[in-house]
């Protein structure tokens, strides 16, 4: 068993960034600039807000956050969108989510400028990724992808289950996936007998939030297992989706958690910051 190793690729992918962002600013004088909005006081929000803004620092971007109340209009949420669209200084706006029930997230969403939504969220971005056309892919199924490429682990012809249909992580999955010749296969709350489908899977991806769901007897022999769950245990610890003493014994890759997915999550969201900065550049020329 070999381990997935997200915190080593997205220390090298960052280190890669930085030195972009100094050659993209001696040769056009732009710096790359990020504006997130973060909506009321959930503590995993304001904990992924700071991780991605201390990301920002360390390879040189300009970040900004707006702090909104939990009981913010949806007015002053698309006033401030609105203006970050316009303003030429930012180039990438990332809204965490989720938004609270006041909040229509989709129209949000919608009004993202798509040349600036590196979140890939956008329905146009949505709509380019299933159609294999370039755009901006969410950042934790492109870390994913990026991860597997980084070990050699070609997914043409595998089996691959998904476990979990959102639209930030199982959907856009399912295409990149699906764009790389994988037969694809997503599961979901409602999927009758997930044993059964987990156990044809070459590769298995899960990200539910939902601790030891994956456990030994679901994976066949050699299987490759990416575990996108994060949740805090019991006794504080973080830990993702999977079983991972016992699935490890059996499976020839997996990824920790915390040191998996997560750290390459960050390292996309630095990586399409950039490709959207390099747009705007070749723009303003
Ligand atoms: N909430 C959970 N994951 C994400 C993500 O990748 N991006 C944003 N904006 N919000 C999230």
């Amino acid at each position: 068993m070999q381990i997935l190793d997200g915190k080593a690729l997205a220390q090298k992918i960052e280190k890669n960034v930085a030195q972009e962002v100094v050659t993209l600013k001696e040769q056009t004088g732009r710096t790359p600039g990020l504006a997130v909005i973060l909506v009321g006081n959930d503590p995993a929000s304001a904990a992924y807000v700071n991780m991605k803004k201390k990301a920002c620092d360390r390879v040189g971007f300009y970040s900004v956050t707006h702090e909104m109340p939990e009981d913010i209009s949806q007015k002053a949420i698309e006033k401030t969108i609105e203006m970050m669209n316009q303003n030429p200084n930012i180039d990438a706006i990332l809204v965490q989510l989720p938004l609270p029930s006041q909040i229509d997230t989709t129209k949000i969403l919608e009004l993202i400028d798509p040349s600036k939504d590196v979140d890939g969220f956008h329905p146009y971005n949505v709509g380019r990724l299933t159609t294999k056309l370039d755009g901006f892919v969410p950042c934790t199924p492109l870390g994913v992808i990026e991860m597997l490429a980084e070990y050699n682990i070609d997914v043409k012809g595998k089996n691959c289950c998904i476990v979990g249909a959102s639209n930030i992580v199982g959907k856009p999955m399912a295409s990149l996936l699906l764009n790389a010749d994988a037969t694809v296969e997503i599961c979901h709350i409602f999927t009758d007998d997930l044993k059964k489908h987990t156990l044809q899977a070459d590769i298995i991806l899960v990200g539910v939030g939902v601790i030891n769901l994956i456990k030994e007897d679901m994976v066949k022999d050699g299987a490759i297992i990416i575990d996108i769950g994060i949740n805090r245990a019991d006794n504080g610890k973080l830990v993702g989706d999977v079983d991972f003493k016992n699935v490890s014994k059996k499976c020839s890759y997996i990824t920790p958690v915390p040191g998996g997915v997560g750290p390459m999550t960050i390292a996309m969201l630095l990586s399409n910051t950039l490709k959207a900065a390099k747009i705007h550049a070749q723009e303003a020329n």
